[in-house]
């Protein structure tokens, strides 16, 4: 028996098979682009989803005959976004994604509703998925009048797979329609939105089968069957599996297009005061808590895209052993924050520029700024009572040695990295197909990876950087008040 765990990500899918221990056989990936038509806005067209799968998994097939005993399947995707269909399951319009900010206006009054943060356990970001479809009422209402189901970016791959609309609960837990609490659709909340529940998918649980894959696919792929397809999660939830973060105080530092700070918690314990989110894990009774900011590796690709070298090259260009913060300033707003500022119009600065600034110093100021939007989130999940004694460090950008040793000074938490391999969303996503499929235990499949080092902060920068902090956060409302 094999299983597949398919990681729908922002810049592109990963898909990876795994044999019945979930050791991993073979992984392939095929890229695809965000379209940004004004400025704020973020979408994708879900036809590129299902064109990037199918190329990857004929690659997969191809390379790994293992492929043809396939049993099992989970697909974990890049949250909150909108993928709005019409009666007969077409897509009615490009997919708004999580990173797009078009209905600030329309999250501040959904927000301003009552029971909603209550309900919903989190506050109503403009990213979240139920103001994109007042946005859509507001600007599009033909579309909006035909809509018939709402689905996000993983229960859409669900629905290719499976031919039924049904999402899991930690990815439904951020459409701002979810009693994040009760695991349920919220009536209160879809009638504050304006929605209905018969646009909504089934929920389950990740860990359950939401489906079997369609008699088409299984011809197309050359399977005989019957495969089942997991509820599946979202990316941070799936990534959380991956590591083996299901029990209080396990969780990750990563570093993907966005950074998340992620901790496991046991019980539903949601602080809408703040710029937290609280959402269901992948995993039934369990709940997780993080701080997002929403440019991360994005902030690195854009001082590349800019200097015009790879993201790789300006890492490799710093010293190899950390160094004082500079004095260089960056703030990664680049498409707004989320946390701790919920503010989706502030953009980025580079300040304390000086005519002997080399592209390295801006190197330099870049991770920096990055580590400090990670500091804000860990200062906020501190502050409810979330402890850590550890993390573990994933995403693309853990591949840097320097920004991982920078981040565990700035937060004072040793940081793991996980020895190479397989250990992100879409190990997780895998192993959530493995459980739907079979009758194994969360607790068997849901390991710990293996350690190859563990970054310490270096206690000798420790009050630099504590300074350097201090003046970041200090920043914001002076960069606010100027824009
Ligand atoms: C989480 C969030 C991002 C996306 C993209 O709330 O918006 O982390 O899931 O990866």
């Amino acid at each position: 028996m094999t299983f597949l765990g398919v990681d729908l990500g922002t810049s592109g899918v990963r898909l990876l098979l795994v044999d019945e221990d979930g050791q991993p056989i073979g992984a392939t990936e095929r890229t695809y682009h965000a379209a940004h038509p004004h400025p704020g806005w973020s979408e994708q067209n879900p036809a590129d989803w299902i064109a990037a799968l199918e190329e990857a998994i004929a690659e997969l097939r191809d390379n790994y005959p293992q492929f043809s005993v396939l049993r099992g399947i989970g697909v974990a995707g890049h949250m909150h976004g909108a993928t709005l269909l019409d009666d007969s399951g077409r897509p009615l319009r490009p997919c708004i994604l999580w990173n797009d900010t078009r209905s600030h206006a329309e999250a501040v009054r959904l927000d301003a509703k009552d029971q909603v943060r209550a309900i919903s356990g989190n506050i109503v970001f403009p990213g979240f998925t139920a103001p994109k479809l007042e946005w859509v009422r507001a600007h599009e209402p033909d579309i909006f009048a035909k809509t018939a189901k709402v689905l996000l970016p993983a229960a859409y791959l669900n629905f290719y797979l499976t031919g039924d609309y049904v999402a899991d609960m930690s990815d439904s837990a951020g459409t701002s329609w979810l009693d994040v609490g009760n695991r349920s659709w919220s009536d209160t909340l879809l009638e504050a939105g304006n929605m209905r529940a018969d646009q909504m998918p089934r929920l389950v649980e990740g860990t359950e089968e939401a489906g079997r894959l369609r008699p088409a696919l299984l011809d197309k792929w050359g399977l005989n069957g019957p495969v089942s397809v997991a509820g599946g999660a979202g990316d941070n939830a799936a990534a959380a599996c991956g590591i083996g973060a299901q029990n209080e105080g396990q969780g990750f530092v990563s570093l993907g297009t966005s950074g998340v700070l992620l901790s496991t918690r046991d019980g539903y314990h949601p602080a809408p005061e703040t710029a937290l989110h609280t959402f269901c894990h992948a995993i039934p009774d369990r709940w997780y808590q993080m701080g997002v900011m929403l440019s991360a590796t994005d902030s690195l690709n854009w001082l590349a895209r800019i200097t015009g070298q790879k993201p790789v090259e300006l890492t490799t260009e710093l010293d190899g052993t950390l160094q004082k913060p500079g004095s260089v300033r960056f703030l990664p707003y680049l498409s707004g924050e989320r946390t701790p500022h919920n503010d989706a119009e502030i953009r980025g600065s580079f300040t304390g520029l000086a005519t002997d600034t080399s592209r390295a110093g801006l190197t330099r100021a870049v991770l920096e700024g990055v580590a400090f939007g990670l500091r804000d989130s860990f200062e906020a999940l501190v502050a409810t009572d979330a402890k850590f004694d550890h993390l573990i460090a994933i995403g693309g950008g853990s591949a840097s040695r320097y920004w991982i040793e920078l981040i565990a000074t700035t937060l004072g938490v040793p940081l793991s990295l996980p020895k190479s391999g397989e250990f992100g969303a879409a190990l997780g996503a895998a192993r959530l197909g493995m459980t739907a499929a079979t009758d194994v235990a969360t607790d068997t499949v849901m390991t710990i990876p293996e350690v190859r080092e563990t970054i310490e902060p270096n206690q000798a920068l420790r009050p630099a950087f504590e300074d350097a902090y201090q003046g970041f956060r200090a920043a914001y409302p002076t960069i606010k008040a100027s824009q």
